[in-house]
């Protein structure tokens, strides 16, 4: 879901090679609807043109503090932002402002400022460990500023390790999660499982279904933007992969039934979104050779959410039921029969769409119907009855 539309985002820039990368950050904001400012440390400008800055935000690229007479621009740039990302966030930034020094447009701005600020940190490994710059980072996060761990690989020095800058997805995922207006999963640990399951029906060929995936991926989205970490268990799927979720590729309806049983003990949350498989065949070695007619055998598969119903307690379960007749009458018998506390019913053209139709049921009789809706607008509301049902509970 887009939280960037509308909103204004500054990139205050500093001196690190990463540097180069952020143009392309402020172009996927732009992109998403979001209004960009740049802003840069004198030693950034050595690694990034303010030309190229100024060029996408189509605004001046600030870096003096005393460029308008009688104006204090640090105090105008830090109220007219939603959101201040600090990328790459050098040692010395950081040292600086973890300090309280104020000593460029940079710092002040970020010293005046009221509003979520994203450190994005990006060194060499060594500076990274460097004790002084992780008690610096303690200190950050212990005073509100959300600070995004660089990730491990190779490094601009020739080094491996800890320090890289992620890449542009991952810090366009961060900057839409803090501007998410929810934060009401904080806390909660929600495993999801999506697509569809792959049975094999010799060492060739496999039998799996439609499902993409992509409702189940909008959910996880969501679920994170509103604070909870996710488990995505996921079979065959068509989408890309959520930013910033735990995610697990199983095969067949038994290794995610498996997955399922270790990840749910510590979980509060189970949405069942993966289209799992009715009936498994009975495998033939080697592969099935072309004759005149072909009998396969299938056997019936167990039903993972009804397994799962020994480990319920005091955990909400959300199943879905995909009907092509009697959709409401139909989800709300499987809500019964599987023990669910929300049953998300969709007819056959939700499958592999970009939109749904179909109705959200809650144990306590809530009705929520959509129709040619789309997903991450489902996902919201998905949410929006868990929490509903949470606080009643
Ligand atoms: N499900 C499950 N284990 C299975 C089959 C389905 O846990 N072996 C879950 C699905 O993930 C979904 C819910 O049960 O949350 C309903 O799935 P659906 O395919 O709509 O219905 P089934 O229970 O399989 O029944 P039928 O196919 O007869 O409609």
């Amino acid at each position: 879901m887009n939280f960037i539309t509308g909103r204004h985002i500054t990139f205050a820039i500093t001196g690190g090679i990463a540097a180069y990368k952020i143009p392309y950050a402020i172009r996927d904001v732009i992109k998403m609807g979001g209004q960009t400012r740049a802003l840069i440390t004198p030693s950034a400008e050595k690694f990034v043109s303010p030309l190229v800055l100024e060029t996408l935000t189509n605004d001046r690229c600030y870096k003096d503090m005393f460029f308008e007479n009688g104006r204090t621009v640090h105090i105008d740039l830090a109220r007219d932002t939603d959101i201040i990302i600090i990328a790459p966030a050098t040692f010395n930034t950081i040292g600086k402002i973890a300090s309280g020094i104020a000593d460029n447009l940079l710092t002040a701005v970020v010293s005046s400022a009221d509003v979520p600020v994203l450190f994005f940190p990006s060194m060499n490994v060594r500076m990274w460990l460097n004790a002084i710059n992780q008690r610096n980072v303690k200190i950050l996060k212990k005073n509100g500023y959300t600070v995004i761990s660089p990730e491990s690989g190779e490094l601009a020095c020739g080094e491996e390790g800890v320090g890289r800058l992620p890449e542009t997805g991952v810090i366009v995922s961060e900057i839409n999660n803090a501007l998410c207006p929810k934060k009401d999963f904080k806390g909660k640990r929600v495993v999801i499982t999506a697509g569809g399951t792959i049975e094999q029906l010799d060492d060739v060929r496999i039998i799996t279904n439609l499902s993409s995936g992509r409702m189940a991926k909008e959910v996880a989205e969501v679920i994170k933007a509103r604070g909870s970490e996710v488990t995505f268990i996921y079979g065959n799927i068509s989408v890309p992969l959520p930013f910033g979720a735990k995610n697990v590729r199983v095969k067949t309806g038994e290794d995610m039934e498996k997955v399922l049983k270790k990840e749910i003990k510590s979980a509060d949350i189970l949405i069942m979104a993966a289209a799992v498989s009715d009936y498994v065949p009975e495998k033939v070695k080697g592969k099935i050779k072309r004759k005149d007619k072909k009998v396969l055998t299938f056997h019936p598969t167990k039903d993972i959410l009804r397994e799962l119903g020994k480990y319920k307690k005091g955990k909400i379960y959300v199943g879905f039921a995909l009907e092509d007749k009697n959709l409401e009458l139909e989800a709300v018998k499987k809500m019964r029969d599987k023990s669910l506390d929300i049953v998300v019913g969709n007819t056959i053209s939700t499958l592999n769409s970009n939109t749904g139709t179909g109705i959200i049921i809650t144990k306590d009789g809530e009705k929520h119907k959509f129709k040619h809706q789309k997903k991450d607008i489902i996902a919201w509301e998905i949410a929006e009855s868990i929490i509903a049902l949470h606080k009643s509970i």
